[in-house]
């Protein structure tokens, strides 16, 4: 059987910071990374579009031969996976698979807060679905969710501003608005995969109680080498030349410059015209 590289997806460039721990924890296998960053942000956007625009890419990794797609990117992990999977899935592929960075996270949330009281700051989109407070009560019925969407955050951080003064007016009020709805959080999820660039902000403006800090990058990673480890058909069709590639469907010079920031390297991306790919 011919094997292929992974898939790993974000609205933008949030995913890379997923695609980092994935790589350090996994580096034998190949990756396809592709930002949609000509229609980014998805954090404001309905479920309607956030759910197409998804599922278009989910092809164009499919038509690339990715027998495994990762949604590194809450908003649409949140708003389009279900359908995908359960809908779209057993027509476009049967035997592949698309995976989301909620599960993983959700998961083991709960082993962290001694106060059972757990915070989420995330897109206004991911908080509208309500997918967190969902699925953390499936797994840890005990745990109280509180969730603060944070909309300027994500622009505040692909404009490079996010650790310049402009970005502390919106951090504290954010932070302040969660505690406010529970003074007892103890544990904080970075729900958005553009929200580590955010720690060192988050950490000044934390108020002076011990508070547990969670991004999700490490969580995939470990998650993904789970289910490697479960689903051995999945991981032999996954192929191990260590070669990493990128794509985005806005200004390659754009993505290669700012695309740093997130992955840690200087990174070389290909444009993708998913117009064009659709019409075909
Ligand atoms: N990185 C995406 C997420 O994790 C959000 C960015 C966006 O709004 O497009 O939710």
């Amino acid at each position: 059987m011919s094997q292929k590289p992974i898939g790993v997806f974000d609205s933008g460039y949030g995913g890379l910071t997923v695609l980092k721990e994935i790589l350090h924890l996994l580096p034998e296998y190949d990756y396809l990374y592709l930002g949609d960053n000509a229609r980014a942000p998805y954090g404001t956007r309905s479920f309607e579009t956030v759910y197409r625009y998804t599922l278009e890419c989910v092809e164009w990794f499919f038509e690339k031969g990715c027998p495994l797609v990762i949604l590194a990117c809450n908003t649409a992990s949140a708003k389009a996976l279900r359908t995908i999977q359960q809908n779209d899935l057993p027509r476009l592929n049967p035997s592949n698979r698309v995976l989301g960075v909620i599960r993983p996270t959700t998961e083991i949330i709960g082993n962290f807060t001694k106060s059972n009281s757990v915070g989420i700051l995330a897109t206004r989109g991911t908080v509208m679905s309500d997918s967190y407070r969902i699925e953390i009560k499936k797994f840890f019925p005990q745990v109280k969710v509180f969730q603060e969407a944070c909309p300027m955050w994500v622009p505040l951080i692909e404009n490079n501003e996010h650790l310049g003064p402009g970005a502390d007016y919106f951090v504290q009020k954010n932070l302040q608005e969660l505690f406010t709805k529970d003074k007892s959080i103890d544990t904080i999820l970075l729900a958005c995969t553009h929200y580590p660039l955010m720690l060192e902000k988050i950490w000044q403006f934390l108020p002076g109680r011990p508070t547990t800090v969670l991004s999700q990058g490490e969580i995939v990673a470990q998650s993904l080498s789970d289910y490697f480890f479960r689903h051995p058909e999945m991981e032999s069709r996954c192929s191990k030349k260590g070669n990493l590639r990128f794509f985005t469907t806005d200004s390659p010079d754009d993505f290669d410059t700012h695309a740093s920031l997130f992955f840690g390297q200087a990174i070389q991306s290909k444009h993708v015209d998913l117009e064009d790919y659709m019409a075909r």
